[in-house]
């Protein structure tokens, strides 16, 4: 059976034409399954980011190629990269990035909108994430008028709210503090089981690590561990 993820001997240098090059990534090889709930951990600066935004179309390799579900990202113009991640991947970054004169609700049905939604089919997606991640109650505030942890669940929400096939979520509790960042968690494991979502997460806090079902730890550039976690 084909894999749903196949990372094949992707390296990243930054600054390859200049004389301070900087290596990202060294020669990676990995393959995920579709449904995985996957955290890659590791200290800053071994690689996480690099990998995240290979996977998720944002950056080019130097060498190697990145294949999703059959498709061979490596190859595409930027232009079907554009459409390739927005209809394909939801992403959540450390930081929320949301929209600040958006309301919650209306960064949630955002891509979806530009996918061409209807208000109607917005309205009913919205309400149906906004009950999973328990922010029903706050979906005509803008971001400014939430908690750190609210926000991040709103990101969360916009990230599903499309029902992409893979969620990628850069450092998602690092701005969270330990109760927001677990609730987070549990709200992303329910994501993954229920919408049956791939999901693959950065982190170095060993709370959030533990939730992972399969942890891939990276260092300068490189895999040193990558187990199943029971
Ligand atoms: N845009 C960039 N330009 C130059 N070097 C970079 C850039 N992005 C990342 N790097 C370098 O690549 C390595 C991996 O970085 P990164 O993927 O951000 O690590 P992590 O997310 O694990 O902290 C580090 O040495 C970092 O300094
Ligand atoms: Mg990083």
């Amino acid at each position: 059976m084909d894999k749903f993820i196949e990372i094949k001997n992707i390296t990243k240098i930054f600054n390859a034409k200049s004389d301070i090059e900087v290596v990202g990534l060294k020669d990676i090889n990995l393959e995920f399954d579709k449904g995985e709930f996957v955290v890659l951990s590791g200290p800053s600066g071994s690689g996480k980011t690099t990998l995240l935004n290979l996977i998720g179309g944002l950056d080019n390799a130097t060498n190697g190629e990145v294949i999703i579900d059959k498709v061979n990202i490596s190859l595409m113009n930027e232009s079907d990269l554009s459409s390739q991640r927005r209809d394909n991947i939801g992403f959540v970054f450390q930081a929320y990035n949301l929209v600040p004169v958006l309301t919650a609700k209306e960064n949630i049905e955002y891509i979806m909108k530009l996918q061409g939604a209807s208000q109607k089919q917005c309205d009913k997606r919205v309400l149906e994430v906004a009950k999973k991640l328990n922010i029903e109650h706050i979906l005509y505030k803008l971001p400014s008028h939430l908690s750190g942890g609210q926000q991040q669940r709103v990101a969360v929400a916009r990230a599903v709210a499309s029902k992409p096939k893979l969620i990628l979520a850069d450092e998602p509790t690092a701005n969270l503090d330990s109760v927001s960042a677990n609730e987070l968690m549990d709200m992303m494991e329910r994501l993954n089981k229920e919408e049956n979502i791939t999901i693959i997460f950065s982190s170095h806090d060993s709370m959030v690590i533990k939730k992972a079902k399969r942890l891939i730890t990276l260092k300068d550039g490189k895999i040193l561990k990558n187990e199943i976690v029971l």
